[in-house]
């Protein structure tokens, strides 16, 4: 297994795909995809686009359905849900399909929608996503951040070196045998580092900065727990995500 990370959409190669894709947005897209999933949410569908994602979900009975959109870390208007995890209650979300549209983390699915695996993982559900990796032993794997705006992130970072620390230590491989670009191994220092203080670390980031300023604490604490959630959210059809309990 030969693993690559990329820290933004925009740093992701586009001339060929991996076996094994793993979209991050540890603040917030893919923390909310898989609390969703894990609470019984039929399954989670992305969208970049706002409109297009009303059209799609327009087509779904409105009992099976909710609609969620998030831009620069607030509410869309009109939208039911934003993309907060904690409001994703298996009371609301069991049985219908989530709709979403946020400013990132839907756009590093997106970007890596044609490779023949597509996960999403956060630190939440960091041991499901290893243990289908550990499990499936795909060649190639790549993970890829989804930053803010093109720009790299600590929290999506510190995430792909959760995800790398493990492997290693599940595996037989060296650091260096499982990293195939420098990225790796800096994530896996950023871990090494924080991995104590996942909550202090979020907080230094920026966008948890953004998050905090609009009163998101309490999602700042949930999305810093690690492997909290047994729930593998994965591609199975493009842009639709649904749970593989791991085993
Ligand atoms: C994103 O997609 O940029 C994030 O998930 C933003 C957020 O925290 O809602």
């Amino acid at each position: 297994m030969k693993l690559f990370v990329y820290h933004t959409p925009e740093l992701t190669p586009t001339d060929k795909v991996p076996d094994c894709a793993i979209a991050v947005d540890v603040l917030r897209a893919t923390s909310t995809i898989a609390t969703v999933l894990a609470a019984g949410g039929e399954a989670v569908q992305v969208f970049s686009d706002l409109a297009q994602l009303i059209e799609v979900s327009e087509k779904w009975p409105s009992e099976k359905r909710l609609r969620a959109g998030e831009r620069g870390g607030a509410k869309v208007t009109g939208f039911e849900l934003g993309n907060s995890p904690l409001d994703c209650t298996q009371e609301l979300v069991a049985g219908r399909r989530l709709f979403i549209s946020t400013t990132n983390g839907t756009r590093a699915l997106q970007r890596v929608q044609e490779s023949p695996a597509v996960l999403a993982a956060a630190l939440i559900n960091r041991a499901a996503v290893v243990q289908y990796l550990l499990e499936k032993q795909p060649e190639t794997v790549w993970i890829v951040g989804s930053g803010w705006e093109g720009s790299f992130s600590l929290e999506d970072t510190v995430c792909a070196g959760a995800i790398a620390h493990s492997l290693v230590k599940q595996t037989k491989l060296s650091q260096e045998e499982l990293a195939g670009n420098d990225e790796v191994i800096s994530a896996i220092a950023l871990f090494s580092q924080w991995q104590r203080d996942l909550l202090g670390l979020l907080h230094q980031a920026s966008h948890g900065q953004r998050l905090l300023r609009l009163e998101c604490h309490e999602d700042l604490k949930y999305c810093s727990q690690t492997d909290i959630l047994d729930v593998l959210p994965i591609q199975r059809e493009i842009g639709v995500l649904k749970s593989q309990r791991a085993k």
